[in-house]
């Protein structure tokens, strides 16, 4: 079968698309045929050395996937062959990728596809989507009626994070670059876009909040908490979780004050049992057409290397060049 994979780390040009053997199903897991794959930033980390992953080589690169069920491992329970399913979190702690013709995966790692989604629309939703519930169910517990600021609400994660967030019924603030991004995060449902580069954050936020937002997400590698902190309400939360090597300044006085409290967290660290529920939550959103994909640009799998140098031009070298996910399909 053919698959993009790397025997080594390094640039996206290290990435080979070759022949691979078929993949075969243990007790516990599914054979996929693989409908799309999505890229994410830590694809990028991961095949570029930055982030030490134990690899198995070759090794296939991807987190994200969405296809369809050709065969089951024996202890396999809850689905069948031809079940359209996705998931994400493979390519990671040891685990072989997705980027591949067919792929095998746990079932504690696969959900099913609501029938309203195609297979691109599930797999570019499915890392950012499971890393908006997450950070706003378990760790800032966003509560219905409040304010949620989205910084970067055009990007893969801000995306998700406004329309999780409107679902659950917040007043959300986004942040974007352009016009154009500006209008991606009102379509997405934004209550209020700022454009951070020609508006005052603080100053809209002042005019649009009695006392702050409820909760600031940040998606920023280089988070600017003088400026974020002051945003926040009593008793506000913070969300951080981009920036391996950040160690911005840190107000502490104004912070702690107002009983504020901030939470980090690596999505692929959840538990499988987490990550299902989340799962279930996004699988009702997107049925019930409060979740969509926010796709800017395909590209077919033979072409993976050229999918991550453009990750990469945008997640390391802030090219600007992407608006959204970036979906491949073999
Ligand atoms: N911890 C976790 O579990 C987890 C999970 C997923 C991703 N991540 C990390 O989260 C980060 C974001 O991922 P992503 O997939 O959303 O990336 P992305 O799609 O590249 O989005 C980043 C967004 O940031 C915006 N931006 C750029 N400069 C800005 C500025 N000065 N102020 C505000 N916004 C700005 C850009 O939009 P504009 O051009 O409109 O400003 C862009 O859309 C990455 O570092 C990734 O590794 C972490």
């Amino acid at each position: 079968m053919k698959a993009a994979f790397i025997t080594e780390t390094g640039p996206p040009s290290k990435i080979t698309f070759g022949e691979l053997p078929e993949a075969v199903p243990k007790a516990t897991e599914l054979l996929i045929e693989v409908g799309a794959v999505a890229v994410n930033p830590i694809d990028t980390y991961i095949r570029g050395g930055m982030i030490p992953m134990p690899l198995p080589l070759p090794f296939v690169v991807g987190c994200d996937f969405a296809g369809t069920i050709r065969s089951l491992g024996s202890e396999v329970r809850g689905f069948k062959v031809g079940d359209r399913v996705w998931g994400s979190n493979q390519g990671l702690l040891g685990r072989q990728g997705t980027f591949a013709e067919r792929i095998t995966v746990d079932q504690s790692f696969c959900y099913q596809t609501p029938q309203n989604c195609s297979d691109e629309d599930i797999a570019a939703l499915a890392l950012v989507c499971i890393t908006a519930h997450l950070g706003l169910c378990q760790r800032a517990l966003l509560r219905r009626g409040e304010t949620l600021l989205v910084n970067g609400g055009a990007g893969g994660v801000g995306s998700a994070v406004i329309q999780i967030g409107k679902a659950m019924g917040a007043k959300v603030i986004a942040t974007a670059g352009s016009d154009e991004r500006a209008a991606i995060c009102q379509s997405l449902g934004a209550d209020v876009v700022i454009n951070h580069k020609s508006e005052d954050v603080g100053a809209v936020v002042a005019r649009k909040t009695a006392q702050g937002v409820d909760i600031f997400w940040e998606t920023q590698r280089h988070p600017d908490f003088n400026a974020s902190i002051d945003l926040l309400a009593e008793n506000g939360r913070m969300v951080v979780m981009a920036g391996r090597d950040a160690q911005p300044p840190f107000p502490v006085g104004p912070f702690y004050v107002k009983g504020c409290s901030l939470h980090g967290f690596a999505m692929f660290k959840a538990s499988a049992a987490d990550q299902e529920k989340c799962a279930a939550d996004i699988a009702n959103w997107i049925e019930n057409g409060h979740i969509r994909a926010n796709i800017g640009k395909r590209f077919p799998l033979s072409e993976a290397a050229k999918a991550h140098e453009l990750q990469e031009a945008n997640t390391i070298h802030s090219a600007g060049t992407l608006h959204g996910k970036i979906v491949l399909t073999p």
